[in-house]
């Protein structure tokens, strides 16, 4: 079972919240209601939520879309793929696009799903991540909006996971030892 005793805290909750915000207030400076939202699954989902309340704040309130992708199996290791497992509803033709993600690591994920959304007619889009590992990147570009820079560690809570648990953690910590 997941519990907290073997995570220790990287980014506390009232860092992330504080930083949603003036995430928001950096975001809403260049978008407008209508750009698309799309949160990739399911990592970002609580991110995404608590970003676009605050981007509400700002009196947003565009359209939100969900695309599950899965580049993680059940462990720390990337499959070197990315899948779609859950398509978009919405259509993107001509679209801007707020794409946001958990987590910049190698880039991969963020990489392909924006070359996927320009293939199908996209029209220009920015990415947001709570969290960026500069140090795994292997992709000539940087997230336009990124929360915290972090070590080459792996991390879960606030949405983030390791085998699907510790999603409900507040906080960002590291997981020290996999039980
Ligand atoms: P990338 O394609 O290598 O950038 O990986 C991005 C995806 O890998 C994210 O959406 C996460 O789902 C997952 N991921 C990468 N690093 C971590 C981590 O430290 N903890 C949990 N998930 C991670
Ligand atoms: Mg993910």
């Amino acid at each position: 079972m997941a519990d907290e005793n073997n995570v220790s805290m990287l980014v506390s909750e009232a860092e992330i919240k504080a930083r949603i915000e003036s995430l928001a207030d950096e975001i809403c400076a260049v978008i407008d209601n209508s750009w698309l939202v799309v949160a990739l699954l399911r990592g970002s989902f609580i991110f995404a939520a608590d970003l676009v309340r605050a981007m509400h704040k700002h009196g947003l309130t565009p359209k939100i879309d969900f695309m599950t992708l899965s580049s993680y199996q059940d462990g720390t290791e990337s499959s070197r793929r990315v899948e779609i497992t859950h398509d978009l509803n919405e259509d993107v033709i001509g679209k801007n696009i707020l794409l946001i993600d958990d987590i910049f690591d190698t880039g991969r994920t963020l990489r392909e799903t924006s070359k996927l959304l320009q293939s199908r007619g996209a029209n220009e889009i920015i990415t947001a991540v709570l969290l960026e590992k500069p140090a795994r990147r292997e992709v000539g570009f940087r997230p336009r909006f990124a929360g915290f820079q972090i070590p080459d560690k792996f991390v879960v809570g606030y949405g983030l996971d390791y085998a699907n648990q510790y999603r409900t953690l507040p906080f960002i910590g590291v997981l020290e030892e996999i039980k």
